[in-house]
């Protein structure tokens, strides 16, 4: 029997999957028990009507051929124009190249910055796919630890005790899933210098700016000296409410990065399809008001929580500047958070993300998503503060 090639059998390894809780809860949905997914960062509302019907009109007008692999340049336009606003550089729209979701633009960026074997700093914590993304790009991950004490800000010197001469790029998620921390600008500076020092790439993966609750969005290409060695990763999932359409985009550091992350496009996905992409330039053209609808949505929101878990005696959240989830630090009252959140599922119905999913700084930590209804999600929040105050591992 031919054997599977041990690059795609080693993209997963045993202890980095942390769904287990969520597949739980899903089976115990399906069995007709009531249950509270805060699991996922998917949206508990649909797309905007406007967005859905761009998409209907370019189906109706037979818009069902291949689509471009760069992307439109009428969407690439917007892109480049939103893009100045945000990245604080004007954006040229052949740099863009649109991709399925920010998790393919991910991709691209990793396979474009590392040969087999290179290693990649990984800050902590992080999106759940980094490392899988790295190893699927043949790099090796290179976790770096934060701390509750300071605010899950990296340390740069950690950072740099962490490079070797197989160092080739370092991932940067500002604003941060899950701790929805927002870089200063001082982390930033020393991460670019690190950057700059050592001959890197940065990936600045930034699919939360426009939920920045409170302070600025500071995108790190923006710094002297590292335009032309970042890629940003971009997305309308969590800014546009549009995860299932894989819509997003990486913005790349110069031609020949973007002639190769085509080649790679033409070799995989073969382009975004031409009725999301139309969809996508659509929801761009309305302007900021969807996005920022979505954010004070979320901000309300996170209040709201807060205010709720507020009720706990043992439990310490940190108010998330930005994004939609917020991280509760269980180390007072649980040894293993897995097993917390297996308990509080089984016992209440609601479903978070033990924190070891997003790096061992983390570990002793929760991640609440929230996606639930308002009404919903304080029930959550209520049954998250009196299961932790009634908890004993014993
Ligand atoms: C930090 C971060 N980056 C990238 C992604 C990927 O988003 P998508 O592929 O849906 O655009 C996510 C999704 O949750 C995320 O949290």
């Amino acid at each position: 029997m031919p054997v599977l090639s041990p690059r795609i059998r080693h993209i997963v390894t045993g202890d980095d999957d942390g769904w287990g809780v969520q597949m739980r809860a899903q089976d115990m949905a399906r069995q007709g028990r009531e249950i509270i997914l805060l699991t996922m960062g998917d949206h508990d509302f649909p797309t905007m009507k406007g967005i859905r019907e761009a998409c209907g009109a370019a189906l109706k007008t037979g818009r069902t051929g291949y689509g471009s692999i760069q992307g439109i340049v009428p969407l690439r336009r917007n892109i480049a124009k939103r893009g100045a606003a945000v990245h604080g550089f004007e954006v040229d729209q052949d740099l863009v190249v649109v991709s399925m979701g920010g998790q393919a633009a991910l991709f691209a960026a990793a396979f474009a910055a590392l040969d087999p074997g290179d290693e990649a700093i990984v800050i902590e914590p992080y999106y759940a796919t980094y490392e899988q993304t790295i190893r699927a790009a043949g790099g090796v991950p290179v976790t770096v630890k934060t701390s509750t004490d300071r605010r899950f800000q990296p340390d740069v010197e950690t950072m740099r005790a962490a490079i070797t001469p197989r160092t080739r790029m370092i991932l940067c998620n500002s604003p941060n899933n899950p701790s929805g921390v927002v870089y200063t600008r001082e982390t930033l500076e020393g991460i670019a210098a690190l950057c700059i020092e050592h001959d890197l790439w940065l990936i600045s993966d930034e699919v939360y700016h426009s939920q920045v609750h409170d302070g600025v969005h500071l995108s790190p290409a923006s710094l002297p000296g590292m335009r032309e060695r970042t890629f940003i990763v971009d997305s309308m999932s969590k800014s546009h409410a549009m995860t299932g359409w894989r819509s997003g985009w990486l913005i790349c550091p110069d031609a020949q990065a973007a002639a190769c992350v085509m080649d790679l496009f033409l070799t995989s996905a073969y382009g975004v399809a031409p009725f999301i992409q139309l969809a996508m330039r659509a929801a761009l053209a309305g302007g900021k008001g969807p996005e920022h609808e979505i954010a004070e949505r979320y901000k309300y929101r996170r209040d709201r929580a807060v205010e709720a878990l507020a009720a706990s005696a043992r439990l310490k959240v940190l108010p998330p500047e930005a994004a939609m989830y917020i991280l509760i630090d269980l180390r007072h009252v649980a040894q293993d958070a897995e097993r917390f959140a297996y308990a509080l599922l089984d016992e209440t119905g609601v479903a978070v993300m033990p924190g070891d999913s997003f790096g061992a700084s983390t570990a002793g930590h929760i991640r609440i998503s929230l996606t639930a209804p308002e009404e919903k999600l304080i029930e959550a929040c209520t049954l998250i503060a009196g299961f932790a105050d009634n908890w004993s591992e014993t």
